[in-house]
Formats: structure tokens, sequence, C-alpha cells
């Protein structure tokens, strides 16, 4: 079985890649964005023809969520075009799609977490356009399943929980926003669910692509994430915790975005750690 993964140079690339031992039975075809620019349709027919994958996962995206406001452009241009060529493609070759999106197409007006049927409504350009891209797979390309996920972290890339670290070490004091509520995601668990949707998909006929939630259980704020993190790393700092008011950005962040993960632990029997759980095992890898 032959898995392709673009973005394969960006967090979540990385941590796919950290477990690849674990799946000795797939054949993977990492792809950075040189080797595979998903706003090329051309290049992306080329590699497909070279590599005819079973699965394409994409982690390929434009992230920047605040720069997005002004490089609308190239954040439509890989959200949305990018997304609609890997559907157009995987189309042409049978090929099931795994697409990552987001919390962030949601307003986080919500009381309670947000369900795979819950009405989107972002508030910049970012979520916007990743909206777009999972409309974009859904108009072309049934064999999709779209995991939407938050807070993603690892000890790959650059994350929340790397900037804390940094600033651990370089400050003794801090304020972080402690009125916005969510849940982080070890990126490596995501990694693994992705792989075992793949697993599941071999051995079950039975077809159920479509919207999952995937991220670690429980929630809290950007500040308990950050004591979290100082905590586990015996980084003694002055953390205060603020209101998003006193952080502005370019971008209104949900002021709640937890996800409801009922779907994809009952469809393919994935469980899933705690958040305070899988940032200690991150934090054993640091
Ligand atoms: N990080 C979070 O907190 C978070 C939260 C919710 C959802 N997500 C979603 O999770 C997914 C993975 O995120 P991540 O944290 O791994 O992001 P990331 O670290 O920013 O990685 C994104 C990767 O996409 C690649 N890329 C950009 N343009 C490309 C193109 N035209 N063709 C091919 N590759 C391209 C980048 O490659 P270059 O570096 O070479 O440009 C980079 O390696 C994304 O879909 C994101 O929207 C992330």
């Amino acid at each position: 079985m032959v898995v392709l993964v673009s973005g394969a140079k960006g967090q979540l690339g990385q941590a796919i890649q950290s477990i690849v031992d674990n799946y000795p039975s797939i054949d993977f075809v990492f792809c950075t964005s040189s080797d595979l620019d998903i706003t090329n349709s051309a290049n992306c027919k080329a590699v497909f023809e070279k590599y005819k994958p079973h699965f394409c996962i994409n982690t390929a995206a434009y992230t920047a969520v605040d720069k997005a406001e002004t490089e609308t452009e190239k954040s439509h241009l890989i959200n949305v075009i990018g997304a609609k060529n890997l559907a157009e493609v995987c189309k042409k070759h049978d090929t099931i799609l795994l697409h990552v999106s987001t919390d962030f197409l949601f307003d986080g007006t919500s009381k309670k977490p947000y369900t795979e049927d819950d009405v989107p409504n972002p508030t910049g350009v970012y979520g916007q356009t990743k909206l777009e891209g999972e409309i974009a797979i859904q108009n072309r390309w049934y064999k999709h399943f779209i995991i939407r996920t938050s807070w993603v972290y690892s000890q790959f890339g650059n994350n929340f929980m790397k900037t804390m670290l940094r600033l651990g070490n370089e400050k003794e004091e801090l304020s972080v926003v402690s009125d916005q509520i969510g849940t982080p995601t070890n990126a490596v668990d995501l990694a693994e669910a992705l792989l075992k949707i793949t697993e599941f998909c071999q051995t079950e006929p039975v077809e159920v692509f479509g919207i999952y939630n995937f991220s670690n259980e429980g929630q809290c704020s950007w500040y308990d994430f950050a004591k979290e993190i100082f905590k586990l790393n015996n980084l003694q700092i002055i953390l205060t915790p603020i209101p998003s008011e006193a952080y502005p950005t370019p971008v209104k962040r949900p002021k709640y975005s937890v996800l409801d993960k009922t779907k994809i632990t009952t469809t393919f029997g994935i469980q899933i750690e705690n958040w305070k759980d899988s940032l200690r095992k991150c934090t054993q890898f640091l």
C-alpha cells in the first residue's frame, strides 16, 4: 500500500515521518513542497503518475493565520486551489484523500464542543480559505476524509509549545491569554489517527468518508497550556492570565473551539489521550 504525504517538511509531515516504523506494511512517499507543489496541477499529475498512491495525506497548507489577512491570494492558492488539485488527481487515480483542516472554521460562539455538523463561520482569511478548501474537495471527489484539528504542537516545526519554551528561557515574566478555550493536539497523535484511518480502509469494506474532528481530549485556555508546559519543563516563570483584548492580533481567534470527537472514536475505534498526558509524552522528546 502506497501512502503519499504532501507538505513533508511541515510539523505534521515530520510527525508522520517519526512513526513510520509502526506501519511496516505501508510504502511511504514523503513529498516536500519542492517535490510536490500542490498549487501546480501538472506537478500533481506527474507525481501521482509516478507513485500511483492508494492514499494521499495532505498536510500541506498556508498556515500563517495573521499574515493571511494581507497574503489573501497566496492563502487561497495553497489552501483552496491546492486542495482542488489534489482532489482532482486523487479522483483520476482512485486515491483516497485525507485532508487536514482546522477549528478556525468556527467563530467560537458555541458553548458546547463543535461537531462535524455545526455550521462554520470563519473570522479570517485563513479559516475562510481552509473552509473553501474543504468544499473544493467535497465537490470533486467523494473518497475523502477531512480531519479538523486544533492547537497543533509537537517536538517538530514551529508551534505554541516551542514558543513558550523559548520565552520561558529568555524571560522572567509572561502574560498569556486565558479567555480562549480549546484543546491542544499533539501532532504525533494526529499522525497516528491519520494512519489508523488508512489501515481501517484496508480492512473494512464500509465506506465512511466525510468530515471528522480530531484533537486530544479535555480542554484548556492558552494560559493553562503555557502553565503546564512550564511545569513539565521545570521552568520558573511568573505567568499572568490576560484577556484577548490585552493581546490584539489581526485575526480575532475563536473564544471557544473545542471539538467533539465522538464520530472519529466510534467509527474507527481510535482512542484519544488527554492533552496533559500527551504533552507529558511529548516533553520526553525535547
Ligand atoms: N498548526 C496548528 O496549530 C494547526 C491547527 C489546526 C489545523 N492545522 C492544519 O494542520 C495541517 C498541518 O499543519 P502544520 O502545523 O504541519 O503546518 P506547517 O508546519 O506550517 O507545514 C505546512 C507545510 O505545507 C507546505 N506547503 C506550503 N505550500 C505548499 C505547496 N504549494 N505545496 C506543497 N507544500 C506546501 C510547507 O512547505 P514549505 O515550508 O516548504 O513552504 C510546510 O512544510 C494544515 O492543514 C493546517 O491547516 C494546523
